[in-house]
């Protein structure tokens, strides 16, 4: 039987298996799915147990634990480790999915639940793969596992896992599946992600709560204060204004500025896709060049004072917001945030305090197009879609990636088959069907192009 025949016909049982997989609400921001995230994190041993795996095993953390599994058919043989992550975001806001987030359903040939896309959808396609190599006798290398519950919440337990499991984690390359396809029509092979910087700021006025009427005017309102301070950080040209944030910020050279720009986009599609009119960035710069080049930096949340019903006169003692900032290469990320903080702590006006704390971080990556693994997952590209894929960055951050670099010495190849109107973290999360039965395919050749090289 071939590869496309075995899919084909297991198609309804390899859904119905992640389908159940889905169902199991993971998320690791809220403690409340503790049993939850192990949950899922079984039924993955499960599943890599049925498929043939040698040895599977649940690996306790300080946090969510991490599933851990090998095939190893013969030691002197490359090995290939696939990571990726079982855990979710959180749902909310639940009232803005047209189906509930836990109980995937198929729509247009998309699969809707939260994970569909990120990341259990397409971690579930690595299984199939396997179980697919298995079945038809095609494994040509080793296989290991490495998929984690930590890595929407910043992955803390991860580093250290890996820096104590050398050994076990021995392997030749790593193999990701968690970032975007262009689109099917034009393939691409994910070569660049960015790094994070995750801040928080508060920003105290007076000692509590005032009537606006009664003090408004005379006293600074802190969420006033934090919105101007927030307000400075870019320029009129789009740029950040902290001192020292693009020193080390790699620019692109004009032949390779030209090459990001060739890849499929169509800016008015964009735009209308997210119902906006015009599109807003740093100067000089595309679209394309602002998401998957440049850094930038982006309030993710900001609250303070009264926000329920109706209409309550205060002037509010504290105000706070969360700020990211996405970083590039050669940019690092315990010096952004160094620079964020003094430099917040520099504009901070007289009347009030603020408080600076640095959430997770993480270094941008680049993966080379010249190893045998990236030639071979071209190659399995090109087998599978009848076209050379496109090399691409992408602008979300997997800071695994730059830590496999630097613990483990090794490289990685970033094979997503997401799309990035999948809704990701958002309401809605979906994944083509047909991206899900692809991928399986195009993971079945890359084994197969990999292990002859
Ligand atoms: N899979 C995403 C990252 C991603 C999305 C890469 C789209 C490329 C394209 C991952 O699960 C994620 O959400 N990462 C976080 C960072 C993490 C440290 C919480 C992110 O990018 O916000
Ligand atoms: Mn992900
Ligand atoms: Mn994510």
């Amino acid at each position: 039987m071939t590869t496309q025949n075995f899919i084909a016909a297991n198609k309804d049982r390899f859904l119905s298996e992640l389908f159940d997989w889905l169902r199991i609400p993971s998320v690791s921001a809220d403690s409340q799915y503790k049993g939850d995230v192990r949950k899922a994190a079984e039924f993955l041993k499960t599943k890599l147990s049925e498929a043939g795996v040698d040895k599977v095993e649940v690996c306790e953390t300080k946090g969510h634990p991490i599933v851990y599994a090998e095939k190893i058919i013969n030691p002197s043989l490359p090995t290939v480790l696939v990571y990726g992550h079982y855990d979710v975001q959180p749902a909310d806001p639940l009232n803005l999915w047209d189906s509930p987030p836990f109980e995937p359903v198929i729509k247009d040939d998309k699969i809707y639940a939260r994970g569909a896309c990120d990341d259990k959808g397409q971690v579930y396609m690595h299984v199939k793969a396997f179980e697919t190599m298995m079945k038809l006798n095609l494994l040509p290398c080793n296989i290991k596992f490495m998929v984690e519950g930590e890595e929407e919440v910043g992955s803390d337990n991860l580093g250290t896992f890996v820096k104590e499991n050398k050994t076990k984690l021995k392997a030749d390359v790593i193999l990701i599946s968690d970032t975007a396809l262009i689109s099917l029509e034009h393939p691409s092979i994910t070569v660049g992600l960015r790094g994070l910087s995750y801040m928080e700021v508060e920003v105290t006025g007076p000692n509590r709560d005032l009537h606006s009427g009664v003090y408004g005017g005379a006293v600074a309102n802190p969420i006033n204060t934090l919105s101007n301070m927030i307000a400075s950080l870019h320029d009129e040209n789009g740029r950040i204004t902290i001192p020292g944030f693009y020193d080390k910020v790699a620019e692109l050279s004009a032949s390779e500025r030209e090459s990001l720009n060739k890849a499929p986009f169509d800016l008015n599609e964009y735009k209308k896709e997210l119902d906006i009119t015009e599109v807003k960035g740093e100067k000089g710069y595309t679209t394309l060049e602002r998401t998957g080049v440049r850094p930038t930096l982006d309030v993710n949340g900001i609250w303070g004072g009264y926000t329920g019903e109706g209409a309550k006169t205060v002037l509010p003692s504290k105000a706070s917001a969360k700020i990211s900032m996405r970083l590039v290469p050669n940019q690092v990320s315990s010096e952004i945030t160094e620079l964020f903080t003094k430099h917040i702590k520099a504009i901070a006006p007289p009347y009030v305090k603020v408080k600076v704390t640095a959430h997770h971080g993480g270094e941008p990556a680049v993966t080379p197009t010249n190893s045998p693994a990236y030639k071979a997952a071209s190659k399995a590209f090109e087998e599978v879609f009848e076209k050379t894929p496109i090399p691409s960055r992408d602008g979300g951050s997997i800071p695994i990636v730059a830590l496999f670099k630097k613990e483990l010495g090794l490289d990685t190849v970033l094979m997503g088959f997401g799309f990035d109107s999948d809704a990701i973290h958002s309401p809605n999360e979906h994944y083509g069907i047909k991206n899900f039965m692809v991928g399986v395919e195009t993971i079945v050749a890359f084994y197969k192009y990999y292990a002859k090289s």
